[in-house]
């Protein structure tokens, strides 16, 4: 569901000072009441640092950093402030488990993401849990690199009669869910109950999304298990993740193309599970089998658009609260705003060839300015098309979808329901700055998921008909077979 890589910045000055431990906890704490901002000293000693924002670099930065260093600095707030921390730049020598240089991150007692930083990746940004952040950077006397840069700030931490906003901003927690966006990014209205009246509404959901302030959430995070009714995994018949898709209706699922042009993964070795959650099973999933699968007829690769898929399933889904389908929105229906906070999910790697997860993530990503997003995928040869869009921070990277993730839904709330706005198709590896994820467009596909689920009901019509005449099943299987393309 996420990863992050490097990218350069400038603008920044250091500061060389060296001072005792004590010394500096006193001069920081007349730093921290006198100015907004502070520097971290560049030795390696013990550093307190109380100012409500600063910066930290690795000694020397720009220039590399020395041979032979430990060092450790403390980021200290009281305790009605939340640390943000931000990660600018990363370049430590990278080996297997970082074993020779490294960042680790701590909030309070608990390594940030769990483990080590080296390499060029930039680690995703966090808001702290605790009211004391250290950062300990150590070198062997092998080789060095440019070092690293963060900085940190700080905020009120909200009150607990108030909802946190994803901006850090606090409301008072009866305007949450009260059908009005008061936080910037309308998030007040996304964490919430949506009942359905009928089984089978769409873009309805009983558990309530929720994205916690920790140190999780800037990549992505677990999701609460049937706050996503109409995710759908689709595995092979080993049970290996394949891709996700959408319920859309009782018995198709939206998918991406891309997710059925190996010939090695036709149709017939794939399953879908709807209801699921743990990635190796839940209880009370949906077992599904495919009866077929349409591939979208201009699809040629991810990137030249049209990655868009239907599969047709052999029985109907069991419509209940954990398995409902989404609603598709209709071309023009809605214009997306750029910053309107969406929402992928999925089973995908959680950093760009990294680890799976156990669960389903959850990722919010700000639909971002097409025209920037064009410009950058051009320069890779790669433009867009009008049917694809991007979501995801634009400069700072951190949060995207990744492998894994591909036709599962980009989601977005629209008034009190959820509608799919995008299908997850590519990306360059995941969360690059300037690199946001990109979707095919739902909306301008409506005609065709139209046209492609009316011909499937008549091939189910075909299929009831010619099995209460008792005809051969298998001229369905041909007909079935005709309509499917790869
Ligand atoms: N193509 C990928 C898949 O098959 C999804 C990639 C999405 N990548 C991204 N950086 N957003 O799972």
């Amino acid at each position: 569901m996420w990863g992050f890589k490097g990218h350069r910045t400038t603008g920044y000055v250091q500061m060389n000072v060296s001072l005792a431990v004590l010394l500096l906890i006193f001069v920081n704490a007349v730093l921290a009441q006198n100015n907004q901002s502070e520097t971290a000293s560049a030795d390696c000693s013990i550093d307190v640092l109380t100012a409500p924002s600063g910066n930290i670099t690795s000694p020397g930065y720009p220039e590399s950093y020395a041979n032979n260093l430990d060092c450790v600095w403390i980021i200290s707030r009281p305790s009605d402030q939340v640390i943000v921390i931000t990660f600018h730049q990363i370049l430590l020598h990278e080996t297997p488990s970082c074993l020779n240089d490294y960042l680790e991150v701590y909030n309070g007692d608990e390594k940030f993401t769990g483990r080590r930083f080296c390499g060029g990746r930039l680690p995703p940004n966090f808001a702290a849990s605790r009211s004391n952040v250290r950062v300990v950077f150590h070198s062997d006397d092998s080789r060095s690199f440019k070092g690293f840069y963060l900085s940190w700030t700080s905020t009120a931490r909200c009150s607990t009669n108030q909802y946190t906003c994803w901006d850090g901003e606090c409301i008072s927690d009866g305007l949450q869910c009260d059908g009005i966006k008061d936080c910037s990014d309308g998030e007040d209205e996304i964490e919430c109950v949506y009942q359905a009246s009928t089984p089978g509404q769409c873009g309805k959901v009983s558990v309530a999304p929720q994205f916690t302030w920790d140190p999780r959430i800037v990549g992505g995070n677990a999701a609460v298990p049937g706050s996503y009714v109409w995710i759908a995994m689709i595995t092979k018949n080993d049970g290996t993740l394949q891709c996700s898709g959408t319920i859309i209706n009782h018995n198709t699922i939206l998918s991406a193309a891309h997710c059925f042009s190996d010939p090695r993964t036709a149709p017939s070795i794939l399953v879908v599970y709807v209801g699921r959650y743990d990635i190796n099973g839940s209880q009370g999933e949906q077992k599904l089998e495919i009866a077929s699968v349409v591939v979208h007829e201009d699809y040629r690769s991810p990137h030249k658009g049209s990655d868009i898929a239907l599969i047709f399933l052999v029985r109907p889904i069991l419509f209940q609260s954990t398995v409902r389908p989404i609603c598709l929105p209709s071309l023009g229906q809605f214009e997306l705003i750029e910053g309107t906070q969406c929402i992928a999910v999925g089973w995908g790697q959680l950093e760009y060839e990294g680890a799976i997860p156990d669960r389903l993530y959850q990722v919010r990503l700000p639909i971002t300015n097409q025209n920037f997003c064009n410009i950058s995928y051009s320069k890779e040869d790669t433009p867009l098309i009008d049917s694809q869009l991007c979501a995801g921070d634009l400069t700072k990277g951190a949060k995207d979808s990744c492998l894994g993730d591909s036709g599962g839904p980009l989601s977005c709330l629209f008034g009190d329901t959820w509608y799919q706005v995008g299908v997850t198709s590519f990306g360059i590896e995941c969360a690059i700055p300037g690199f946001p994820g990109v979707y095919t467009k739902v909306s301008s596909f409506q005609q065709w998921i139209q046209d492609t689920v009316a011909d499937s009901e008549n091939v189910y019509k075909l299929f009831t008909y010619k099995l209460a005449t008792a005809s051969a099943t298998s001229s369905l299987s041909c007909y079935l077979f005709s309509i499917t393309s790869f």
